[in-house]
């Protein structure tokens, strides 16, 4: 079975400068559940000062209809102090692959990110036992202060996740610059099975479906996409969008496998939202979707 990790309102928000209403959001997040998507994404308990747009996460998370699995980011301490208080209840922690990179986006080392999480998820699964955790490693193939990262350094990060006990790790390629033949290096250097791992693709340089199709190939089955191909990182220089949520159905559907989202109602979820932001679609498969009779 394969998933799709929706993390349009998250990831596909947080680096919008328009002011987006609370209420605008949270009837996005209700019409990406009803295009079918289980796992959403949907906000970030960070500093307000660092990222103004997910400032409203406390607000917005009482607002969810129950259905999906949502999720949010937590950074630190204070960020899980701030997600128990209204019930979140699967948080997502985040470093990258390099200093320079974790530096600017959680003013920390990549080990001090490890030694935080570590109290940030013993005191969530102290609220949650068992409960669900999700760790990030960004520039997985790039970093746009460091360069070009090694499989092997990328893969030890994620190492180092998975033996502070999150159930999955996300590997992103955070400034989209990655093509198939570096996931398929940086798959080979990874220690755990598949089903531990997800690929968090943004496609500045569209080469995102091809890269899914490559990790598809390797036998992986859970991929992060955002609603309309919003997003970027607001501590990565270059960052573009992320892979459309709408290409990546499309490719999953058309590759013989279910993925339960409908694309017509898909395609229309983030209409609103986009329209608050004064732009067109851009993904293909959701124009193409629009447009169909
Ligand atoms: P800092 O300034 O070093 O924090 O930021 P601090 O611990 O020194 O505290 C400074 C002030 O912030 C204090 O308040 C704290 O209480 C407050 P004051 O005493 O001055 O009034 N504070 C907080 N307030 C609310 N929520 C919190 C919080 N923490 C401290 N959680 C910090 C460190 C980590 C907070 C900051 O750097 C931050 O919030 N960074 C988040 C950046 C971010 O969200 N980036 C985007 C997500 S990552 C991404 O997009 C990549 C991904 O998509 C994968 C990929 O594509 O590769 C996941
Ligand atoms: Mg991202």
């Amino acid at each position: 079975m394969v998933r799709i990790v929706e993390v349009g309102p998250r990831d596909g928000l947080q680096n919008e400068q328009v002011p987006l209403d609370t209420r605008l959001k949270a009837a996005f997040v209700a019409a990406l559940a009803e295009a079918g998507l289980r796992e959403i994404e949907v906000t970030s308990f960070v500093s307000p000062k660092w990222v103004p747009q997910l400032a409203d996460s406390g607000d917005l998370w009482p607002l969810l209809a129950p259905g999906p699995l949502f999720s949010a980011l937590v950074p630190n301490a204070k960020g899980l102090e701030r997600a128990l208080e209204v019930g979140v209840d699967r948080i997502a922690v985040f470093t990258a692959a390099s200093d320079a990179f974790t530096t600017k986006n959680v003013n920390m080392t990549v080990a001090e990110t490890i030694e935080v999480f570590a109290e940030v998820i013993a005191g969530f699964r102290a609220r949650y036992p068992g409960g669900w955790v999700r760790g990030y490693v960004s520039t997985a193939f790039e970093c746009p202060y460091a360069g070009r990262i090694e499989p092997a350094q990328t893969a030890e990060v994620a190492a180092r996740l998975l033996e502070l006990g999150v159930d999955e790790v996300s590997l992103g390629d955070t400034i989209g610059v990655a093509a198939p033949p570096e996931v398929r290096a940086l798959a080979a250097e990874l220690d755990g099975p598949k089903d531990r791992f997800a690929w968090h693709f943004h496609d500045t340089r569209g080469t995102a479906v091809a890269n899914v199709a490559a990790a598809l190939d390797l036998g992986f089955t859970a991929f992060d996409a955002s609603a309309a191909g919003l997003g970027g990182c607001p501590y990565a220089v270059g960052a573009g969008g992320n892979l459309a949520t709408e290409d990546l159905v499309y490719l999953l559907e058309r590759w013989g496998l279910r993925t339960g989202v409908s694309l017509a109602a898909l395609a229309r979820a983030s209409l609103p939202v986009l329209e608050a932001l004064g732009r067109r679609p851009t993904s293909k498969a959701q124009l193409a979707a629009l447009s169909a009779p």
